[in-house]
């Protein structure tokens, strides 16, 4: 059983990344740089910004954060994009979501220019992304398919199964697996929660790869696992756990002690696609500095 550490895979992701930003700086040029809106105090949202940025310190990149209160204004956070989109100095802008209700998502993420959109979220990006263009790959999914490419894993002709949907994860993954390139290619089965379970486990029981992306800790059993599938487990839940020091837990959407009875290959929960999305921002970041996907 292989333990897809991602550990081990974004540090060489980031090596990569560094020795680029170390020549840039040694030429005198100036490095990529990566922009955040953080709104509000959501634990896990200060938690992966936060590292986000440490991410680019240790890469080399510029970065800024901006954090607004829960009560900002749609127009100001607009207003902050805008000012952002015509900075020659930022390349990336990354607006860390969920954003209060009072704010619309679809607002928010169709403001920023799709060529500064890292995050891969922006319509224009998605529909680049579905036809097979050149476009940004949001920073799960591409941290996944970086992952599959660090550990040699075969996709061509596989069964996959994701499970799940969301324009963050589900979707862009599903259609990725399935695109022609060299971590797609795969005969591929969305699932979602209108899925029959009956159907969801024959599904998964068929599944070379195995990708989960529900948000539901340990929603993956034994039962549901093909001997020798690949399991990437994309669940980060906070879980309440008063023995622990910071009083909760993080759970994946796999459970690991089954899966790893069964399995060829699974990503740990932490330490696994948590640290590969980190370097698919970083990628994105790096490539919109080098105006790789330019659209008017
Ligand atoms: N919230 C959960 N995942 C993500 C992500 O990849 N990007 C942003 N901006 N917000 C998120």
């Amino acid at each position: 059983m292989l333990v897809l550490d991602g550990k081990i895979a974004s540090a060489a992701v980031k090596a990569s990344l560094l020795e680029q930003t170390t020549a840039l700086k040694a030429a005198g040029k100036r490095t990529p740089h990566l922009a955040a809106i953080l709104v509000g105090n959501n634990g896990a949202s200060e938690t992966y910004v936060a590292s986000k940025v440490k991410n680019c310190e240790e890469t080399g990149f510029g970065s800024s954060l901006y954090r607004f209160e829960e009560t900002v204004s749609e127009q100001e956070l607009l207003a902050k994009i805008e000012e952002l989109n015509k900075d020659k100095n930022v390349d990336g802008i990354l607006v860390q979501l969920p954003l209060p209700k009072h704010i619309d998502d679809a607002k928010v993420i169709e403001a920023i220019h799709p060529n500064k959109d890292v995050d891969g979220f922006h319509p224009s990006n998605v529909g680049r992304l579905v036809q097979g263009l050149n476009s940004f790959i949001p920073a799960t999914p591409y941290g996944v398919l970086l992952m599959l490419e660090y550990f040699n894993i075969p996709t061509k002709g596989k069964n996959a199964v994701v499970i799940g949907r969301s324009n963050i994860v589900g979707r862009p993954m599903s259609v990725l697996l399935s695109a022609d390139h060299p971590q797609g290619n795969a005969t591929v089965t969305c699932c979602h929660r209108y899925t029959p379970k009956e159907d969801l486990i024959a599904a998964c029981k068929n599944a070379d790869i195995l990708v989960v992306a529900v948000g539901i800790p340990e929603f993956v059993t034994a039962d549901m696992i093909k001997p020798g599938a690949v399991i990437i487990d994309v669940g980060i839940t906070r879980v309440e756990d008063a023995t622990a020091k910071k009083g909760f837990r993080i759970k994946g959407d796999v459970n690991y002690e089954q899966a790893i009875t069964k399995a060829s290959a699974v990503t740990p929960v932490p330490g696994g696609v948590g640290l590969m999305t980190i370097a698919g921002l970083l990628m994105n970041t790096m490539k919109a500095y080098e105006g790789k996907f330019y659209h008017n």
